[in-house]
């Protein structure tokens, strides 16, 4: 069957997209072209295989864990990284947010920095623009070929100069008898006997956590930016909100990722014959899409102004603000609380976590910033999807 006969079903009502996700014989067709750093990893797992990964690194993704990362861990890393560009009286809030969203992820996917420089963070930037652009090829417009081998030889290259000291320091660790750091790396290597991961696995499965935690954290945190600066242009009255109420700046995130959402299509081949609910059917062989942007707009979920940026929108029970943006069933995003906090916005106490998209857009705002008048954001001309390319900010 050559691609253009493969039959396409796409979804794009909410309750439908729910039933959608919860089907166990719809397998993840999105990384398919992005192999070089997706194969054998988490998401791109299926039955069994995934489900005993999943229940594995699930033991990270616990409470206890977003508060330690939150309350003690990212604070003083949100704050080096921003810190220098304070100095200078100015951002651009692209490399900013990947810059900060990188070394969160890194400190989660267990990957060390251990001379925390800014020229580390640089080098494993670096590398991690690679990875993105290698998850992403189906969207890359220049010569595929070409990018899968670079970016083939940067992951052996992340392997020899962060992956394997970063797992040796686990391993003496374990040697001795010590605790592990709470990351990915420290819970493969902990249930090795389990797992029976190759190296070339675990190095691709560590590489995919940096980019799942920072990439679609980065975007976020420029969206979010972005629209809290137009919310408050035509909305003055809530701009003490946003220095003084960090719930008001979660609400915002949950928005900008509900009508943004980080990756706008969720995509499935159908391994069987499958009847949703609502009395669709899905052919054997079919690709499934499910249009994140039309179903976080389904006015019959998030009411007529679906279409509209309102952080004060209230959403009906079950339904989070934001909408599917990190997806549900099997694949549900192991760190949407992680990113976006607990979803009670309503009922904040000592024990809600905000998530640290929400803390790294809070530090912008507590350091007064503001887009640069004389130098306005543009628009990324690399890719086919809408992302900012440079998004110049001033402090104050
Ligand atoms: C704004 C931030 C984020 C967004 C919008 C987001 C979105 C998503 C979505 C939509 C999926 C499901 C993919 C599918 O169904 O095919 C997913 C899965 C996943 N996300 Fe996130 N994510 C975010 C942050 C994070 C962070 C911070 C981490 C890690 C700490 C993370 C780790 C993962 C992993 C490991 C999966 C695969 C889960 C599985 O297959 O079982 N994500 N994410």
């Amino acid at each position: 069957m050559s691609t253009t006969d493969i039959p396409v079903v796409t979804i794009s009502t909410f309750d439908e997209a729910k039933d959608t996700y919860r089907q166990k014989d719809l397998r993840q067709a999105l990384y398919d072209a992005g192999e070089v750093i997706m194969g054998d990893v988490l998401v791109n797992l299926h039955g069994a295989e995934h489900r005993d990964r999943r229940r594995l690194e699930n033991r990270l993704f616990r409470r206890e864990t977003f508060e330690l990362y939150e309350r003690t861990l990212f604070p003083p890393i949100i704050a080096e990284t921003i810190a220098p560009h304070v100095a200078t009286g100015r951002a651009e809030l692209v490399d900013l947010g990947h810059q900060v969203m990188m070394n969160l992820a890194a400190s989660t996917a267990g990957v060390d920095r251990p001379l925390g420089t800014p020229e580390e963070t640089h080098r494993l930037y670096d590398y991690l623009m690679r990875f993105i652009e290698g998850a992403t090829l189906a969207h890359f417009t220049g010569d595929k070929e070409a990018k899968r081998a670079e970016v083939a030889g940067k992951l052996s290259e992340f392997d020899e100069a962060f992956v394997k000291p970063s797992l040796a320091r686990r391993k003496a660790l374990l040697d001795a008898g010590h605790e592990l750091p709470k990351d990915v790396m420290s819970i493969l290597l902990a249930n090795e006997d389990q797992l029976h991961l190759p190296h070339d696995v675990l190095v691709r499965e560590v590489a995919f956590y940096l980019l799942a935690g920072a990439h679609t954290s980065a975007t976020a945190f420029t969206r979010v930016a972005h629209n809290i600066f137009k919310w408050l242009d035509a909305h003055p009255e809530d701009a003490a909100l946003v220095r003084a109420d960090k719930s008001f700046v979660q609400r915002c995130t949950h928005e900008t990722i509900r009508l943004q959402p980080s990756s706008p299509v969720a995509m499935r081949w159908a391994l069987a014959d499958i009847e949703l609910k609502s009395g669709r059917k899905i052919a054997q062989g079919s690709k499934v899409v499910i249009d994140l942007l039309a179903v976080n707009r389904d006015q019959t979920v998030f009411g007529a102004d679906a279409d509209d940026f309102n952080p004060h929108r209230a959403t009906p029970d079950g339904v989070s603000q934001y909408g599917l943006s990190f997806g549900s069933g099997m694949h549900a995003c192991i760190g949407q609380d992680l990113a976006a906090g607990l979803t009670a916005v309503n009922s904040v106490d000592a024990e809600h976590t905000f998530g640290l998209v929400p803390c790294a857009v809070q530090a912008l705002f507590d350091h007064g910033a503001r887009p640069d008048p004389s130098d306005p954001p543009v628009m990324d001309e690399s890719t086919t999807r809408p992302y900012f390319g440079k998004y110049p900010v001033l402090f104050s």
